[in-house]
């Protein structure tokens, strides 16, 4: 595996391998890796002749008060897990790298981003689409590949690359789940033992909606269920917010109708975590 720090040395790599004719898979990280990272891995070795990882904690997707300096950033642990998976290219930039001094450009997706997350993290998706944007002109990826655990940010990123006309294509793929159900995040260590163990109800708590969907049950109803249970099971976590909501839209249903796909979205305060979580139900 090659490891590159340089805008300029991915270029040539890449230019080489287009030359060969391979086809660029590409699984832009933030680190920390796991399993829900390595799936999008696998599926980008399965697919493609040249797969490149990127590992870059994005500052500008951060908030002031936000996890920026505690994310954990296990860079040889990573590095030797992308090795074993005989991953082509690792880009590893640094700030600076991709920040340069007057940097003041940014690219926004201003309709998806509205809701969900977006109301909670405000400039949150403007430093993804910015930092993805970047990162799709620096590798020239014909197939990238990002996780439904974050079923906002592949939305918008689609969005952008419709509307922007990245010449790639997106897939996304099923989110990977512990034993018990909490969705995998590099998060997850934040949690005390006491607060990993609650933090499984998240998913029975989307379960539990799933359930009410099938019974025809209004949204509003669904999210007070749901809210309910999340506040009987963790007392001690805040929620941000728990949505019914048209996926393609992201707006918050008022009414199901028949053959309609509904998302349930959540994101929860535990301990030092913001955990966030979906399922995706048709009726
Ligand atoms: P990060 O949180 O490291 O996630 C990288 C990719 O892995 C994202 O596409 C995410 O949805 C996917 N992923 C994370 N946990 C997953 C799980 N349990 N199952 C399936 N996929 C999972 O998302 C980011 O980084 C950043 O915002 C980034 C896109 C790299 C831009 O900075």
């Amino acid at each position: 595996m090659i490891v590159a720090r340089s805008i300029l040395k991915v270029r040539k790599i890449i230019k080489k391998a287009k030359e060969k004719k391979k086809i660029v898979g590409f699984v832009p990280t933030m680190g920390a890796l796991h399993l829900g990272h390595l799936s999008l891995i696998r599926k980008a070795k399965k697919e493609c002749d040249f797969v490149v990882v990127s590992i870059f904690v994005n500052p500008i997707q951060f908030g002031p008060q936000e996890d920026y300096k505690r994310y954990p950033r296990p860079f040889k642990k990573d590095k030797k897990i992308l090795e074993e998976e005989k991953v082509d290219l690792l880009f590893y930039p640094t700030a600076k790298v991709m920040y340069p001094q007057n940097f003041s450009t940014y690219v926004e997706e201003v309709s998806l981003s509205k809701y969900l997350c977006g109301k909670f993290r405000l400039g949150h998706f403007r430093g993804v689409t910015t930092v993805v944007a970047k990162l799709f002109n620096i590798v020239s990826p014909d197939i990238s590949y990002f996780g439904q655990k974050d079923f906002q940010q592949a939305q918008i990123i689609k969005r952008m690359v419709r509307d922007l006309n990245f010449p790639v294509k997106i897939k996304v793929l099923p989110i990977v789940r512990e034993k018990d159900g909490l969705a995998m995040s590099s998060r997850n260590s934040y949690l005390t033992s006491s607060e990993r163990k609650k933090a499984a109800f998240l998913y029975q708590s989307l379960k539990k909606a799933k359930v009410l969907i099938k019974q025809k049950e209004n949204p509003q109803k669904i999210r007070q269920v749901v809210i309910r249970f999340i506040k009987e099971k963790i007392p001690e976590s805040k929620i941000d917010y728990v949505e019914v909501a048209d996926p393609s839209t992201l707006e918050s249903l008022k009414t199901i109708r028949k053959n309609q796909k509904v998302l349930v979205a959540l994101a929860v305060h535990v301990g030092g975590a913001r955990l966030i979580d979906n399922i995706l139900v048709k009726i």
